[in-house]
């Protein structure tokens, strides 16, 4: 293993010496050439060293991309053989170990091999040893590219593909790029390249996509070309609408502007095909058109109360509309109105309500009195009660009177309630006799000291 290893290093090392050494004696100014069918090519070779004074022996072959090799030159520094089925077509001539090709040819291609040993007088017996690899394309040139797009007419946003292709008459190996006004296109999870980028299509179709196409073919021997510019249309919108104004003074939704002016708005909107435009007016709790157009004008005095103005963008291809709405109000006679409305709105519901609630309790209170208190029962109440107590046992004539004795009142309201003689009853005993209006009698008697006195005794 450890043999193997040095053996291994030391072929390196050579090689690697070789390599360092060689590199001064032959140079190769271009490794990889890119021929053009049909035209000749040369592959330059620079000798480093005094060719009089060195022997050299080498070859030129051929390996195709098959893998197929053919020594195409055998030759010294005063001969050479050339392969009999390239004579036509190849052109060496010693010392000059240059190879060129006269009409490149696609089975051209491939890599062409040198192998060049060199032997100097000086020192004889030892062969440096050239080898190179110098590769070679044929291409076709590339005619101008051809764009073509389906459908060929304009597109719906969001409803529609596009297929774009780009084909052209001659060239090999073409590869296609794809540009929109000018700008390499980048990548889109919305456009799908074919193998080759031959073909573009685009899914679904949107708004950004409209502009000029043009498609760019190449090939190693043909800088891009450009096709002409296809136009792409897309109808889309309206978008992004909006409403200005000249004079006029914008604070969110609401315009202002002074008395006596004369305010134009401007509606517009992004939209292909434009829009039409429509003003509404929505004034008195109805809408109305105004005009058609995106240009409208109002003429403040005209302006009773703030008013609200819509304009409606509508475009008929997409078949989509959009609306912006905003108020209108004149400076002076808005804010006016204003404060006005609103000191109404402050005073007069509050005087409604107290007027409505004082009104309710009135009827409330009359309500309650005429049930609850009828005359009838009120003095029916009171005498109720003296009959009662009347089955007590009788101690003295004079208990009686002392038992009634209080303060009688005396309701006026008629009513018919039963459930009114209790609260005329309580009445009678007095309580709650602030809160009816009722008229109230004190019912002073005398009461004799002297019996009462006696009756303790
Ligand atoms: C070898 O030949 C090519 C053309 O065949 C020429 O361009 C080049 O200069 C020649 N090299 C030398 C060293 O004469
Ligand atoms: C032999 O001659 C070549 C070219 O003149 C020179 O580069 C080289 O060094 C010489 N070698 C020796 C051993 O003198
Ligand atoms: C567009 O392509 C998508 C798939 O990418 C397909 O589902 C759709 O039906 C196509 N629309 C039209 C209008 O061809
Ligand atoms: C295809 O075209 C796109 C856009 O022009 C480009 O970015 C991409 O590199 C191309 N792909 C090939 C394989 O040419
Ligand atoms: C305004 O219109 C709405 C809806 O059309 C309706 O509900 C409302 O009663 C109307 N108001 C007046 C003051 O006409
Ligand atoms: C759309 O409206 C334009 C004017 O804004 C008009 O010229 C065109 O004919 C209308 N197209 C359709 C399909 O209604």
């Amino acid at each position: 293993m450890e043999a193997l290893g040095r053996t291994a290093l030391c072929v390196c090392s050579v090689l690697f010496i070789l390599t360092e050494v060689s590199a001064d004696f032959i140079y190769i100014p271009s490794l990889v050439h890119h021929g053009v069918e049909g035209k000749s090519l040369l592959l330059a070779v620079e000798t480093r060293f005094p060719l009089d004074k060195a022997d050299i022996q080498g070859t030129w072959s051929h390996t195709r991309s098959s893998g197929t090799r053919t020594t195409l030159v055998t030759f010294t520094k005063r001969d050479a053989i050339t392969n009999m089925m390239y004579r036509n077509n190849l052109f060496f001539k010693v010392p000059n170990i240059s190879l060129a090709i006269h009409k490149l040819h696609r089975d051209d291609e491939g890599d062409y091999h040198l192998s060049l040993n060199i032997e100097f007088h000086n020192n004889t017996g030892r062969v440096i040893k050239e080898e190179r690899n110098v590769r070679v394309t044929v291409d076709v040139p590339v005619s101008s590219p051809v764009i073509a797009k389906s459908p060929t007419y304009a597109v719906v946003e969001d409803k529609a593909n596009v297929t774009m292709t780009c084909s052209v008459e001659r060239g090999t190996r073409v590869a296609f790029q794809w540009m929109r006004d000018n700008v390499l296109l980048g990548t889109s999870t919305r456009y799908h390249f074919s193998k080759g980028n031959a073909t573009l299509l685009i899914s679904p179709v949107r708004k950004e996509d409209k502009g000029s196409y043009r498609c760019v073919a190449g090939n190693p021997v043909s800088p891009g070309r450009h096709s002409r510019g296809l136009e792409l249309n897309v109808y889309y919108g309206p978008y992004n609408l909006e409403v200005n104004s000249g004079q006029g003074l914008r604070t969110g939704e609401v315009f202002t502007i002074n008395p006596g002016e004369l305010a134009f708005f401007e509606c517009q909107a992004d939209s292909n095909p434009p829009n039409s435009y429509v003003w509404i007016s929505k004034s008195h709790n109805s809408t109305q058109v105004i005009t058609e157009g995106p240009r409208l004008e109002v003429l403040s005095y005209r302006l009773a109360q703030p008013e609200e103005y819509l304009c409606r963008a509508f475009n008929n291809v997409t078949q989509k509309q959009n609306e912006a709405q905003f108020t209108l109000v004149v400076a002076g006679l808005g804010t006016g109105k204003e404060k006005h409305t609103q000191g109404g709105d402050g005073v007069s519901p509050l005087a409604v309500i107290i007027v409505c609630s004082l009104f309710i309790i009135g009827c409330m209170l009359l309500f309650f009195l005429r049930r609850n208190c009828h005359p009838k029962r009120v003095l029916m109440s009171i005498y109720n009660r003296p009959l009662t107590e009347q089955k007590r046992p009788h101690r003295s004539g004079h208990e009686d009177a002392t038992e009634d004795f209080g303060i009688y009142e005396f309701v006026s309201i008629p009513g018919k309630m039963d459930s009114a003689q209790v609260s005329c009853r309580s009445l009678a005993r007095l309580e709650s006799v602030q809160d009816m209006h009722t008229t109230i009698y004190d019912v002073i008697r005398h009461v004799p000291e002297s019996p009462s006195h006696s009756l303790l005794k």
